[in-house]
C-alpha cells in the first residue's frame, strides 16, 4: 500500500485511493465524478480544470499553458488530464468543470397499432420426461415456430410442478424460451427502451402487455470522461489498456444505476424485465455490446458496418435485467449513422408518406435524411459539438446556469438573456450560442462571412481569441468573469453550420429536390426542442423551407427503441429502412467541398434563401 495515495475531491467530499503517479483524470473517473473532458484527456480542450488545494503533483506536459491564465496557475488551477498525483492530495472541482443536472430530452411517445413485443409470457403445460429432449411444453395461445430451450431453462422445466409461465423471446429465429416461472406470472412482463447517446442516456420502463410507459429516467453516459466525441471514444478504445472494456463498463454502470432506480420505484423485480431495445449511434451500439470499434476509426469503414441489428443476451453485458433477456440494438447504417437515426426515421413516420421530408438530428455528429415512402437517402456531417456548447470558450451543455436565449438591442448593443434554472449564468449553451451569433449578425456586429466588425462605434474588444463581444459582464455571472463570444468561437460555429447546410445541399442537388418540394422538416433531439428555429434559419443552419411544416419529434432514438420493443412490424420496418437507405459518404464526395464553401456565409447560397435575398435587395 506504500505506493498508494489518497485523493480528496471537494465539494463532493469524495475520496479515492490510487497508485502514486496516476493521472488525475483517471482518479476522477475512478471516483465516478463527471467532469468536462471534451478531448478525452489529450490536453487539447482545456475543459478539465481543477484546483489543487493540497499535495504534490507533476505535469505530464506543458499543454496547460495554452489553457490556463497566469493568475489561474498561481491560484492552483491545473488540467486534470495533464497532471500526475505524487502524494496525498486535495482538489476542488470548480463549478465550470462539473457536469451537473443536464437538461435531457426524455419525451418521446408515439402510438402503435398492434402490440407484439419482443418477449411474451405464456401460461404453459409440460409433459415431463427423463431428459430435456423428451420433455414437451405447450404454450397456451402461441402458434409460431417451435421454440428452442437452453440447457439452463430446461433444468428448471424438469423441476417444475403445477401451473407454470414461460417467457418466450422472439427476437431471434427460432424463438427461445428464456425463463420458466411457477404460477401464473403472465401479467408481470416488462421491457426497456433505451437511447444510449454519446453524452446522455434515456430509459423508458415499459409494460409489455399494455404497451404503457410506466416510468422514465435519464442520466449521463459514464463514458463522458473518456472524451465527448465519437472519435475520442474510439481513440480511447484503441490506445488504452482494456479501453473497450472500460468504456463498456462505464456505459453499463450508468445504465444499471438508472434501471435499478426505475424498477425499484415501480416495485418491479429486475428479472421481470425480459426485453431491451436500444437506439444508439453506431459507436455506442458497438461499445455497449462490447463489439470492437477499431475498424470504425478508418474512413473506409462504412461498407464494413453490418446493417443488421446487434443482438446480445443481457448476461453478456452485465445489465441488471433478466440475464436471458435479449438486448436488441436498432440496425446501424454506416460509421456515423446508426440505430439512433433509424429510430428517428421510424418516429417521424417520413418513410410512410408520399411527401418529401427532411429529417435532421443535430448533435456532435449531425444526421441528415431526405425522402418519402419510395426512397430514403442520408448522410452524416461532423458538425462538431459547437451546438451543444462544446469547443466554445464559455460554451456549456444545456444545464443549470447555461444561457439559453439571447437578444441584442440594435441601438445599445446590450444583450438580454435567459438562463436555465433562472440562476446567474455560468456559460452559454447551444441554443444561446445560435441566438447570440444570429443577433450579432442582425444588429451589425458581424459581417456575412462571420467576422466581428472592428469599429469604435461597436462594443467589441480585442481578447485572447481575437475580437470578442461581451454577453454578460463579470459582475452578473456565477463565474466572476465576463462571458464573451469570441471570433474563434464564431469561426467554429460557422464551420459547424456550413457542414450541416453543405450536407443538406449535397443531398438536395444529387436528388434534385428544391426547397419548395420539402413538405416536412423533422427535427430530432434537443436541438429541435429548445432552439429558436427562426434564428437557426436566419443563421443558415437550415434552408428556408416555404412549404414545410416544422415538426420537432423529441427524442427519436428512444421513440424508435420503444416502438421496436413493442412491435414486430416496426422491427421489420426498421430493418428494411437500414438495409435499403442510401448513404452518401460526404468525406468521399467532391460535391461536398463545393456546397460547404457555398454555406460558409450567413445565411448561405441564394437558391436556399430566396426570401432573405429578396428582402435585402428590396
Ligand atoms: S484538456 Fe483535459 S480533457 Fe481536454
Amino acid at each position: 500500500m506504500g505506493d498508494r495515495v489518497k485523493i480528496v475531491f471537494n465539494p463532493m467530499d469524495k475520496v479515492v485511493e490510487v497508485e502514486r503517479g496516476t493521472i488525475l483524470l483517471d482518479a476522477l473517473r475512478e471516483a465516478g465524478i463527471a467532469i468536462n473532458s471534451i478531448c478525452g484527456g489529450d490536453g487539447e480542450c482545456g475543459t478539465c480544470k481543477v484546483i489543487l488545494n493540497k499535495g504534490e503533483v507533476s505535469d505530464t506536459s506543458s499543454k496547460y499553458q495554452k489553457w490556463l491564465l497566469p493568475n489561474e496557475i498561481s491560484e492552483g488551477y491545473r488540467l486534470a488530464c495533464q497532471i500526475k498525483v505524487q502524494s496525498d492530495c486535495e482538489f476542488t472541482i470548480p463549478v465550470g468543470s462539473r457536469i451537473i443536472s443536464p437538461k435531457i430530452l426524455v419525451s418521446a411517445e408515439i402510438s402503435i397499432d398492434q402490440i407484439e413485443p419482443a418477449s411474451q409470457k405464456y401460461q404453459a403445460t409440460i409433459i415431463p420426461a427423463e431428459n430435456c429432449e423428451q420433455t414437451s411444453i405447450t404454450l397456451h395461445g402461441y402458434s409460431g415456430p417451435k421454440p428452442s430451450i437452453s440447457r439452463e431453462v430446461c433444468s428448471s422445466l424438469l423441476s417444475a410442478e403445477g401451473p407454470i409461465t414461460a417467457t418466450l423471446g422472439t427476437i431471434k429465429t427460432p424463438p427461445e424460451i428464456i425463463r420458466i416461472e411457477h404460477d401464473d406470472r403472465t401479467a408481470s412482463n416488462y421491457g426497456l427502451a433505451i437511447d444510449v447517446g454519446t453524452t446522455t442516456i434515456v430509459v423508458l420502463l415499459v409494460d409489455l402487455t399494455s404497451g404503457k410507459i410506466l416510468n422514465k429516467a435519464s442520466g449521463l453516459n459514464g463514458q463522458i470522461t473518456y472524451g465527448e466525441t465519437l472519435l475520442t471514444r474510439i481513440a480511447f478504445s484503441r490506445k488504452a489498456e482494456n479501453g473497450l472494456r472500460k468504456l463498456q463498463q462505464a456505459v453499463v454502470e450508468s445504465l444499471n444505476d438508472i434501471v435499478d432506480k426505475l424498477t425499484s420505484d415501480a416495485g418491479i423485480k429486475n428479472e421481470d424485465v425480459t426485453s431491451v431495445c436500444v437506439g444508439g449511434n453506431t459507436v455506442m451500439n458497438h461499445l455497449l455490446t462490447g463489439k470492437d470499434v477499431d475498424y470504425l476509426w478508418y474512413v473506409d469503414a462504412n461498407d464494413k458496418v453490418t446493417r443488421t441489428p446487434i443482438i446480445k443476451k443481457a448476461k453478456e453485458l452485465g445489465l441488471h435485467v433478466n440475464p436471458e433477456a435479449y438486448v436488441y440494438c436498432l440496425s446501424n447504417v454506416s460509421r456515423f449513422l446508426g440505430g439512433d437515426a433509424v429510430g428517428d426515421i421510424i418516429a417521424s413516420g417520413m418513410y410512410t408518406s408520399d411527401d418529401v421530408s427532411l429529417l435532421v438530428d443535430m448533435g456532435t455528429n449531425g444526421e441528415i435524411v431526405f425522402g418519402n415512402k419510395n426512397w430514403l437517402v442520408s448522410c452524416s456531417v461532423a458538425s462538431g459539438p459547437a451546438f451543444e456548447g462544446g469547443g466554445i470558450r464559455f460554451g456549456m451543455r444545456a444545464m443549470q446556469g447555461g444561457i439559453e436565449h439571447v437578444k441584442i438591442d440594435p441601438k445599445t448593443f446590450k444583450a438580454e438573456y435567459s438562463v436555465i434554472g433562472n440562476t446567474r449564468p455560468r456559460g452559454i449553451c447551444g441554443s444561446g450560442i445560435i441566438d447570440a451569433v444570429t443577433e450579432m449578425f442582425h444588429v451589425g456586429l458581424l459581417d456575412f462571412a462571420g467576422k466581428i466588425i472592428k469599429s469604435q462605434k461597436l462594443p467589441v474588444r480585442e481578447g485572447r481569441d481575437g475580437l470578442e463581444y461581451v454577453i454578460v459582464s463579470a459582475d452578473e455571472t456565477a463565474i466572476e468573469r465576463d462571458i464573451v463570444i469570441s471570433q474563434r468561437d464564431i469561426d467554429y460555429i460557422m464551420d459547424s453550420k456550413a457542414a450541416i447546410l453543405g450536407g443538406i445541399l449535397v443531398l438536395m442537388k444529387k436528388f434534385q429536390v428544391s426547397i419548395y418540394d420539402i413538405k416536412n422538416l423533422y427535427l430530432a433531439g434537443a436541438f429541435g426542442a429548445y432552439t429558436d428555429l427562426k434564428n437557426a434559419t436566419k443563421l443558415g443552419i437550415f434552408p428556408e423551407l416555404p412549404n414545410a411544416k416544422v415538426c420537432p419529434i423529441g427524442n427519436g432514438s428512444v421513440s424508435g427503441a420503444y416502438v421496436t420493443l413493442l412491435s414486430k412490424k416496426k422491427r421489420e420496418e426498421a430493418n428494411a429502412i437500414a438495409q435499403s437507405m442510401l448513404y452518401i459518404d460526404l468525406l468521399a464526395d467532391v460535391m461536398f467541398a463545393e456546397t460547404y464553401s457555398q454555406s460558409i456565409y450567413i445565411p448561405g447560397p441564394k437558391e436556399l434563401f430566396p426570401n432573405y435575398y429578396k428582402q435585402r435587395t428590396s
